[in-house]
């Protein structure tokens, strides 16, 4: 595979979500909208809401312990620890060097924190690749987190793509899951205001429809850089291609995104009235790209993490062989972002239990709209400097890890990843 002097790929992966969740049919009720454009229209089933005591840390430290510890690998490997996130806690101080000290990572391990909203964890990802392959790791493995908290407010026309969760995945020279292609990546980067926060603010503001054509242009133009740099575009066609992932903000966009995708591969555009041709696409799609949107579904937007979330739907249930071409396209606001693809390493079904939430996911609670809005109001102030301090007990949390207040303008966390169900 290319010319790239050591394979670099996925060898773990792991998720860690929210205890609580919304029905998008309650939301939809609630703010007097048909529940069918919630469900159809943007293709939601659920969304998951994060309590003020559930942080971009927590959620990133638990999905690592998770992902290190149901794969048998041991802190002291892990050489680089990158996280992906544009819900930071701090200025200043990365989330990445509170998940190092959580989990217990050697003092020689390089840890930073990426940011171009959801891009973050892809340009972890594809560093930690270029790390491995120019034979900095000296043999040890790249911890790559993506947490997030997407959050438009109360009543906007995002906040039926919100969500919050992380993945976490190790990338080394011998991998279990996913081998990377290094000459099948392409690159694409445009100023463009169609998503933003403010350091002032806790919410998101959107140009929700110019996002979408910002996102559908940004795919053309990595796809056609991921064509130039692998200097032939066969191993990139949709036919050598077993499963297509995009960056999935609601999962009618993956069906957006896989018209485009066609589309660029042809060197079309195919209108609706083109039912020879919508027929080959919507064939295509069901069988590339819907199957693997359940956990987008019923999750939401989870940002940086998005992308991964269709691969560990994938790893979970397709049970591959091995020798399977996935593409992956990852997009964060802004704009940046990449399109590559990587192998499936043969026996890497054999890991599907290791890598499936369900029983994670099973255990969430289901919030009332009275419930979610009391949280979002809370959320709002939980990282001031001074009470009232955010409490597991008042959320019904349990035992776990969880951010419990800033004090002397330091953030406090109480409890153990490895006791977080
Ligand atoms: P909207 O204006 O409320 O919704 O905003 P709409 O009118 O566009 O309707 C949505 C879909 O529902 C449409 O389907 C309607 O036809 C359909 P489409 O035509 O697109 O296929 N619909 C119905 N279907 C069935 N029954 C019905 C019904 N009514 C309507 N009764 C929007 C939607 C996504 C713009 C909004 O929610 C928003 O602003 N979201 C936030 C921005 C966003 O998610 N952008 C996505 C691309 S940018 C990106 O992915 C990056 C991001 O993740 C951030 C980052 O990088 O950090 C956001």
């Amino acid at each position: 595979m290319g010319s790239a002097s050591r394979v670099a790929g996925i060898d773990a992966m792991a998720f860690h979500g929210t205890h609580c969740y919304l029905e998008m049919a309650d939301l939809a009720t609630a703010r007097g909208v048909d529940p069918d454009k919630y469900i159809h229209g943007l293709g939601q089933r659920q969304m998951a809401v994060a309590t003020p005591c559930e942080d971009t840390v927590t959620m990133a430290t638990v999905a690592a312990h998770r992902a290190l510890d149901r794969f048998d690998i041991d802190p002291g490997e892990i050489g680089t620890l990158i996280v992906g996130t544009e819900t930071g806690v701090d200025h200043s101080k990365p989330v990445a060097v509170y998940v190092h000290d959580m989990l217990g990572l050697a003092p020689n391990c390089r840890t930073f924190e990426t940011k171009h909203a959801c891009y973050g964890a892809m340009a972890g990802l594809t560093s930690a690749m270029d790390w491995i392959s120019a034979g900095r790791a000296r043999g040890r493995k790249a911890l790559i987190i993506a947490s997030d908290i997407a959050r438009y407010g109360l009543n906007t026309p995002g906040e039926p793509t919100q969500g919050a969760g992380a993945v976490a995945m190790v990338v080394s020279e011998r991998p279990r899951l996913l081998e990377l292609d290094p000459t099948s990546f392409g690159d694409y980067t445009r100023q463009v205001m169609d998503f933003w926060r403010p350091l002032y603010s806790k919410y998101a503001f959107a140009d929700g429809h110019y996002s979408i054509d910002c996102y559908l242009d940004a795919f053309s133009g990595a796809w056609r850089d991921a064509c130039e740099n692998s200097g032939t575009w066969e191993p990139l066609r949709l036919d050598n291609i077993d499963a297509c992932f995009y960056h999935v903000p609601f999962t009618k966009m993956a069906r957006k995104a896989h018209h485009r995708h066609c589309e660029t591969e042809w060197g079309i555009s195919v209108a609706k009235e083109n039912e020879a041709k919508m027929t080959e696409i919507n064939a295509s799609y069901e069988r590339q790209v819907a199957p693997w949107l359940e956990l987008n579904s019923i999750v939401g937007n989870i940002y940086t993490g998005s992308l991964f979330l269709c691969l560990m739907d994938y790893l979970r249930k397709a049970h591959p062989a091995g020798g399977q071409r996935l593409s992956m396209f990852s997009y964060g606001s802004g704009c940046g972002a990449a399109f590559g693809t990587g192998v499936v390493v043969a026996n890497a079904a054999r890991y599907a239990d290791h890598i499936d939430p369900a029983t994670h996911l099973a255990q969430r609670r289901r919030l009332d709209i009275d419930r979610y809005e009391q949280l979002i109001t809370a959320s709002e102030t939980a990282d001031h400097n001074e009470a009232p301090y955010p409490d597991p007990a008042d959320w019904d949390l349990g035992q776990g890890l969880y951010y419990v207040g800033t004090r002397d303008h330091i953030r406090q966390y109480t409890g153990s990843a490895a006791d977080t169900p």
